[in-house]
């Protein structure tokens, strides 16, 4: 089987980077320290409690991509303060995300977060890369997304850590992985698997009788692409406002400000920019 690079969460960014260049994908250990991860997983607890693994989607196909065994938390910063206020803004993901995106935009922001608990008799997700719900983006392209998959609690490869094909960033279109070209993030509780948009990866097989594997996506998109979730309607001003400002931001909040790069603006309400306005009471 291939590796994936591996790095301390305290690494400097430029290495992080630089592994992500270099093979799509970085395993982060630390990134969320023990007291930060007991206190989400604390908050989450209950949340999950009240989670059915057979809901439905938005469509069949959607349906069969998650299936039927996985519990799933969107809208996270409308849900716990942990993530709304530390995790959403934390700067190992500030770092990174200025690094891959910001060359590319004016601003970054969350694309989505969404905790995915996956369960006893989960199987493998399809092989793909997070960049294809923007399939209509022609190529190449600069990397417009970063993601990770954090780990929630030790993942190994029998409760179905994260699967990623490294280096099929690089890869052409319609090339697959062999088996022999996919690596496992097994990784202990509090680490990520980092990885580009155009990088191939699945969640893995829980092949356990009674474990779950809990995990949050969560990754962030150039500031003028539409976003997975719809954070606005996810987390709507009356919540946004009691956060953070970095946080507000990152949802969606700002505005997008090109014209300094020669280009115009996005995302204004009444010309203005909405994270100014939630400070001042008018959203
Ligand atoms: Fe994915």
């Amino acid at each position: 089987m291939e590796t994936i690079p591996r790095l301390a969460a305290n690494a400097p960014t430029e290495d992080v980077v630089a592994g992500l260049r270099e093979h799509g994908a970085v395993i982060v250990e630390g990134v969320l320290a023990p007291d930060l991860l007991a206190r989400f997983n604390a908050e989450i607890d209950p949340i999950l409690e009240q989670v059915r693994p057979d809901r439905s989607y938005l469509n069949p196909a959607i349906d069969y991509f998650y299936g039927k065994r996985v519990r799933q938390i969107t809208g996270v910063a409308a849900c716990s303060r942990v993530f709304g206020e530390e995790i959403l803004c934390h700067p190992f993901y500030a770092g990174v995300c200025d690094a891959i995106l910001l060359p590319s935009c004016s601003r970054y922001q969350l694309n989505v977060a969404q905790v995915m608990d996956r369960g006893p008799g989960a199987e493998q997700q399809l092989l793909h890369r997070d960049e294809d719900v923007w399939v209509h983006l022609p190529r190449p392209h600069p990397e417009v997304q970063l993601a990770s998959v954090i780990a929630l609690v030790d993942f190994s490869a029998e409760l179905g850590a994260t699967v990623v094909a490294p280096g099929s960033h690089r890869w052409e279109r319609g090339r697959q992985p062999e088996p022999e070209e996919l690596a496992c993030a097994e990784m202990p509780a509090g680490s990520a698997v980092v990885y580009l948009g155009s990088t191939i990866h699945a969640g893995g097989r829980n092949a356990t009788a009674d474990r779950w594997r809990r995990g949050m996506h969560m990754s962030f998109v150039v500031g003028w692409l539409r976003t997975e979730d719809n954070n606005y309607l996810s987390t709507p001003p009356q919540v946004a406002r009691s956060l953070p400002r970095r946080s507000q931001e990152l949802l969606g909040y700002a505005a997008h400000d090109a014209i300094a790069a020669g280009g115009g603006y996005l995302g204004t309400v009444d010309l203005l920019d909405p994270v100014d306005l939630l400070a001042q009471g008018k959203l």
